[in-house]
C-alpha cells in the first residue's frame, strides 16, 4: 500500500518539487471522471493532458488492447512488421490531409518532432552533403516538446534556460495572428532570401503550450505557400491539434496548402498508451531511399510501432471517425461558443476565444493558485499562467461542461 513517503519517490512533471501540493492519488478513472483513493470525482477539464479523446475506459479500446496483448506485445519493427503497425499506416495516411505517404513511428510528442526534424535536416544533407540548407524557421511562442531538437526548434524561453547554451540557433518569425498576417509574411521572406532554410515547423491554427492563442489559418497558409515557392520543407505539429481539437479531424485540414511532414502524438491512441507517428509525402521519402546506404534515416526507437499501442490506435480512430463522435465535438463546440459570447468584453477577462473543442480564458486577475482552488471544486484545468483553457474529452456530458463553466464562473469572479 502507498504511503505518504512512498509517493515522494516520485519526481513530477512540470512541477515546482519545493512548493508543490501533496499529489492526490488516482485509482479508477471513468469517461470524462477521474476518481482519488479517497473517493473524491474529479471532472477532467484537460483530458489528462490533451491525449484523452473519448473518455477513460472506453470499452471498445479497452477490448483492443486486451485481445492484442493476448497475441502479439511486442516485436521489433525493423526485420520484422505486424498487422497492427501496417493496419494504422494505411488508416492514417488515409485520414491525413495532403499526399502522405510514409509513417514513422516513435512513442510521444517530442519523438515525433524530432524524428520530423531529422527527416528534414537529412532530406537536404542527402541531397548535398554541404547543403547551406541547416536552419529552422519556426513561430516565436512555439512548443514542440523537450527533447533537444524540439527545445531548439522552439527558442529559448524561460522553461529551457538552462540548456539555451547547447541548443541549436534558429530563426523566428511572429506567428500570423489576425491583422499580423502581413507582417508574418514578410519576416520569413526576409529569412528565406539567404537559402539557408531546411524547414518551417509550426503548430497549426494555435500556439498551445505557448498560451492557447489562435491564429490566422489564412495567414498560415499564406506562409507555407512562400516555404513552397523556396522549396523549404514544412512540418505541422498537430501533436495536440490533431484528432479533432481544432474542429476538423485535422488542423491542417482547412489549409490550401499542406505540409511536407506531420507529427502526431497524444490523441492517437485516445489517451491510452504512448504512440507517435511522423508522417511524410513521397518525395521526402524517396531521398532516402538510395544505393548510399547513409542516406538511410538510421533512427528509431525500441518500442516502434508497439502493436498494443497501435490496436489502441486503430479502436480509436474507429470510434473519432464515427458520426457519434462529430456530433460531440460539434456539440461540445457550440457550448464554449455561447459560454465565450456571454462573457465577451468581461472585465476580469483580457480575451475569450474557443477553436472547435478549446475553450479559451485569459484573466487579468491577481490569483496565483488557481488550479488548486479549481481542484478543490473537483474540476481538473491546468492553467498556462493567466490563461484557462477547456479541453474536455469528447464524452463529456452538457452538465458536466456546465459544472466547468460554473466553475470557472465562482474562480474568476464573472458573475
Ligand atoms: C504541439 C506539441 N508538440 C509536441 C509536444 C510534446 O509531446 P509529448 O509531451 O508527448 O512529448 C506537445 C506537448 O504538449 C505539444 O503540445
Amino acid at each position: 500500500m502507498a504511503t505518504l513517503a512512498t509517493k515522494s519517490l516520485i519526481w513530477r512533471p512540470w512541477t515546482h518539487m519545493l512548493t508543490a501540493f501533496d499529489p492526490i492519488e488516482i485509482v479508477h478513472a471513468k469517461d470524462a471522471s477521474l476518481i482519488s483513493r479517497e473517493g473524491k470525482r474529479y471532472l477532467d477539464g484537460i483530458s489528462s493532458w490533451w491525449v484523452n479523446l473519448h473518455g477513460h475506459g472506453h470499452p471498445h479500446i479497452i477490448a483492443s488492447i486486451q485481445s492484442q496483448a493476448e497475441t502479439l506485445a511486442h516485436t521489433l519493427l525493423a526485420d520484422f512488421t505486424h498487422l497492427p503497425a501496417m493496419s494504422l499506416a494505411e488508416r492514417l495516411l488515409d485520414l491525413l490531409p495532403g499526399n502522405m505517404s510514409r509513417i514513422f513511428y516513435s512513442d510521444n510528442g517530442s519523438c515525433a518532432v524530432e524524428t520530423a526534424l531529422k527527416i528534414a535536416l537529412q532530406y537536404w544533407h542527402n541531397e548535398n552533403p554541404n547543403t547551406t540548407r541547416t536552419r529552422i524557421v519556426s513561430f516565436k511562442g512555439s512548443y514542440f516538446g523537450e527533447t533537444f531538437g524540439a527545445m531548439s526548434a522552439a527558442g529559448e524561453n524561460a522553461f529551457n534556460t538552462p540548456f539555451w547554451r547547447h541548443m541549436f540557433p534558429i530563426d523566428q518569425i511572429d506567428p500570423p495572428f489576425f491583422g499580423n498576417e502581413e507582417s508574418a509574411y514578410a519576416q520569413l521572406k526576409l529569412i528565406l532570401k539567404n537559402n539557408q532554410t531546411a524547414c518551417m515547423i509550426f503548430e497549426p491554427l494555435i500556439l498551445g503550450a505557448g498560451g492557447m492563442r489562435p491564429y490566422s489559418p489564412q495567414g498560415l497558409d499564406q506562409l507555407i505557400q512562400l516555404c513552397k515557392e523556396h522549396q523549404v520543407l514544412t512540418i505541422a505539429d498537430e501533436v495536440m491539434t490533431g484528432f479533432g481539437r481544432t474542429g476538423t479531424l485535422f488542423a491542417s485540414d482547412v489549409l490550401t496548402h499542406t505540409p511536407d511532414l506531420m507529427c502526431l502524438a497524444k490523441g492517437l491512441t485516445g489517451g491510452t498508451l504512448p504512440l507517435a507517428a511522423t508522417a511524410c509525402t513521397a518525395p521526402l521519402f524517396e531521398r532516402f531511399v538510395s544505393t548510399n546506404p547513409s542516406h538511410s534515416l538510421m533512427h528509431g526507437h525500441s518500442y516502434t510501432g508497439n502493436p498494443i499501442a497501435c490496436s489502441a490506435a486503430l479502436a480509436s480512430l474507429r470510434l473519432l471517425t464515427n458520426s457519434i463522435c462529430t456530433e460531440q465535438r460539434n456539440r461540445i463546440a457550440e457550448r464554449h461558443i455561447s459560454f465565450a459570447h456571454q462573457f465577451k468584453g468581461h472585465r476580469n477577462l483580457k480575451r475569450v476565444e474557443t477553436l472547435g473543442t478549446i475553450l479559451i480564458l485569459e484573466h487579468n486577475l491577481q490569483k496565483p493558485d488557481l488550479s488548486r482552488a479549481l481542484l478543490n471544486q473537483g474540476i481538473l484545468l491546468r492553467p498556462l499562467g493567466n490563461v484557462l483553457y477547456v479541453m474536455p474529452p469528447y464524452c463529456i456530458t452538457n452538465d458536466e461542461l456546465t459544472e466547468i463553466y460554473e466553475a470557472l464562473i465562482s474562480t474568476l469572479d464573472l458573475t
